[in-house]
C-alpha cells in the first residue's frame, strides 16, 4: 500500500451488500474496486479444472504458482480472468461457491491470494471488499467498514443476485447455504471473519446501497479523507 493512497476496506458476511456498496463507493471516489472473494473463487475453478481436491493445500498452492488471476474493468463492470480466460460468470456457479469456501481455509492459498490482493492496491487507491481486508490484507487501511445485515435479508439479496446462475435456488436453500458459509468463515483458524477493532459497523438491513454509500462517505468526510465536494 503506497502512503497517501486511499484504501477503503469493506468486510462482512455473504449477502450484506458489500459488492454493490463497494462498487458505488469506488465510482463516487474515482478509486478502483476489487472483490477479493473473486480471487478465492478463481482459485476454486483452478482446483476443480485440474481435478485437485479443494482441501489439498499443497496441490492448490502449487497450481496457483503457475496460474495468473487478473482483474479488469471499472467498478461498474468488474471482470475476472484466469490464465487469460474470462471467468466472471463462472465464478458465481454453486459448485465454485462451495469449493471457494474450502480453498479459502488453506493457509498457503490465503498467503498467495493476499499477496495478489495487496499488489492490486500498489499503484492507486482502492475499495476492496472481503472478509479479512481490514484485519489482515490492509491493517492500516484509511477507512474500515464492517457491513452486516439480518440473515433473512442477506439470503433474499443473495438469491436475487444469483438468480441468473442458479434459477432453481429457493430462499430456504440460500439461507442454509449462507448459514453454512458464515460458520466456515467465522470458525476457520486463519483469517476468520471478525470485525477489526477500528472498523465502523453498519447494519444495512432496510437500507438501500445508496444510503449505505452515503453513510460511508460521511465517515470519510468526518475523517478528512475526502473533501466536502465529493459528488
Ligand atoms: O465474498 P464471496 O462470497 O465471493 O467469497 C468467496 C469465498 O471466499 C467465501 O467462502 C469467503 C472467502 N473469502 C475469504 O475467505 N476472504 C476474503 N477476503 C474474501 C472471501
Amino acid at each position: 500500500m503506497v502512503p497517501g493512497f486511499l484504501v477503503i476496506a469493506i468486510d462482512g458476511p455473504a449477502g450484506a451488500g458489500k459488492s454493490t456498496v463497494a462498487q458505488g463507493l469506488a465510482r463516487r471516489l474515482g478509486l478502483s474496486y476489487v472483490d477479493s472473494g473473486a480471487s478465492y473463487r478463481a482459485a476454486a475453478i483452478l482446483a476443480l479444472e485440474n481435478g485437485i481436491k479443494p482441501d489439498d493445500e499443497s496441490a492448490v498452492a502449487q497450481a496457483l504458482n503457475r496460474a495468473e488471476i487478473q482483474f479488469s474493468g471499472d467498478g461498474e463492470h468488474p471482470r475476472v480472468w484466469l490464465n487469460g480466460r474470462e471467468v466472471t460468470a463462472e465464478i458465481r456457479s454453486p459448485e465454485v461457491t462451495l469449493a471457494a469456501s474450502r480453498v479459502a481455509r488453506l493457509p498457503a492459498v490465503r498467503e498467495k491470494l493476499i499477496a495478489l490482493q495487496r499488489s492490486l492496491a500498489a499503484s492507486r487507491g482502492v475499495v476492496m471488499e472481503g472478509r479479512d481486508i481490514g484485519t489482515v490484507v490492509f491493517p492500516n487501511a484509511s477507512l474500515k467498514i464492517f457491513l452486516d445485515a439480518d440473515p433473512r435479508e442477506r439470503a433474499r439479496r443473495r438469491l436475487a443476485q444469483n438468480r441468473q446462475e442458479d434459477a432453481a435456488a429457493t430462499l430456504e436453500q440460500t439461507a442454509n447455504e449462507i448459514q453454512w458459509r458464515d460458520q466456515l468463515d467465522a470458525q476457520r483458524k486463519i483469517s476468520p471473519l471478525v470485525t477489526a477493532p477500528d472498523a465502523y459497523r453498519i447494519d444495512s438491513t432496510g437500507l438501500t446501497a445508496e444510503q449505505v454509500v452515503e453513510r460511508i462517505l460521511a465517515l470519510a468526510r468526518e475523517k478528512k479523507l475526502v473533501n466536502d465536494e465529493v459528488p
